[in-house]
């Protein structure tokens, strides 16, 4: 990891355990300073500790839940004088299996609230930063079911299109400005909350460390990475290039605001007839 690109400090939202604290110790090892977040805060003072473990770095963490109002104010003034190099927004796993109309129009808001609305606000606020200092990483844990609708959970494969798509679109507007978008498409992973939902650990699901290490060693192959287990899945899927994909994509919508249409910043006023 290039500490003069994507350092002195990583952000990892939810990075108390499983993928996120394995991403935390990685980065702490290779002298990034660690700025952690996620909502239990005895879970964030035991990670803290284990990072601080691996690398002799500045630790510090903040206790959030990303669905919440105040969020994105709570982690400004986190972060304020911390220079972020590296953002990962991990947080987001499903955490229950219901049909669309199984659960409620809450249940279904608050899985928006986390995969759309958290990673929006954060790669709005750190995207500006790292597009003025001309370098940095920003990183959205995505999931196998960004791929397609998917039965008993199609809220979250909703959410996880949006955030791969999301960062397929950063990645082309970014990457100009010397900023690495990236989103780490991952199957199965043995990580507390996969046990959480699933109540065992699944056989073969992936390692969190292992993980970590491929999509760390990936950010600058973007704006897709597909997991190993996922490459595989892939291959009998018909498997496609995303990058190419992106790229064909990025060529015609460059002609937009050179043909006079309206590329003025959201004004609440204009929709109002
Ligand atoms: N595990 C898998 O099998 C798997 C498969 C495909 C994709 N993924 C993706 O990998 C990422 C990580 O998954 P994971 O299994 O490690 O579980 P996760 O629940 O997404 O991540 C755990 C971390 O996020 C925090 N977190 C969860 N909800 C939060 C909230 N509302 N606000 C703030 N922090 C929150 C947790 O701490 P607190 O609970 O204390 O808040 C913890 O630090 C997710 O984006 C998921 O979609 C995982």
């Amino acid at each position: 990891m290039d500490v003069k690109k994507y350092g002195p400090w990583a952000l990892i939202i939810g990075g108390s355990e499983g993928i996120g604290l394995a991403f935390a110790k990685r980065l702490a090892a290779q002298g990034l300073n660690i700025a952690i977040t996620a909502r239990k805060k005895a879970a964030l003072e035991a990670a803290a500790a284990e990072i601080r473990t691996a690398g002799n770095v500045d630790v510090r963490y903040l206790s959030q839940d990303m669905t919440a109002p105040d969020m994105m104010d709570r982690i400004e003034a986190f972060t304020r004088n911390m220079d972020v190099g590296l953002v990962i927004y991990n947080a987001g796993a499903m955490d229950r299996i219901t049909t669309f109309l199984g659960d409620t129009i809450e249940g279904h808001l608050h899985t928006i609230r986390l995969n759309c609305e958290g990673p929006t606000r954060i790669a709005h606020h750190f995207a500006s930063m790292m597009k003025t200092k001309g370098r940095g990483g920003i990183i959205l844990m995505s999931s196998a079911a960004c791929l397609a609708g998917m039965y008993g959970v199609p809220i979250y494969a909703a959410t996880k299109a949006f955030e791969t798509i999301l960062a397929e679109g950063l990645w082309c507007e970014m990457r100009d400005y010397g900023v690495s978008v990236m989103s780490s498409v991952i199957g199965a992973v043995r990580t507390p909350a996969h046990h959480r939902l699933l109540g065992v650990n699944q056989p073969g699901a992936a390692d969190p460390d292992d993980i970590a290490r491929d999509t760390l060693d990936n950010l600058e192959n973007g704006p897709t990475y597909y997991s190993k287990e996922m490459q595989g899945a892939l291959s009998t899927m018909g498997g496609f290039d995303r990058r190419r994909i992106v790229m064909t994509m990025a060529e015609n919508s460059k002609a937009f605001g050179v043909v006079g249409m309206n590329t003025k910043p959201f004004d609440p006023n204009l929709s109002v007839q």
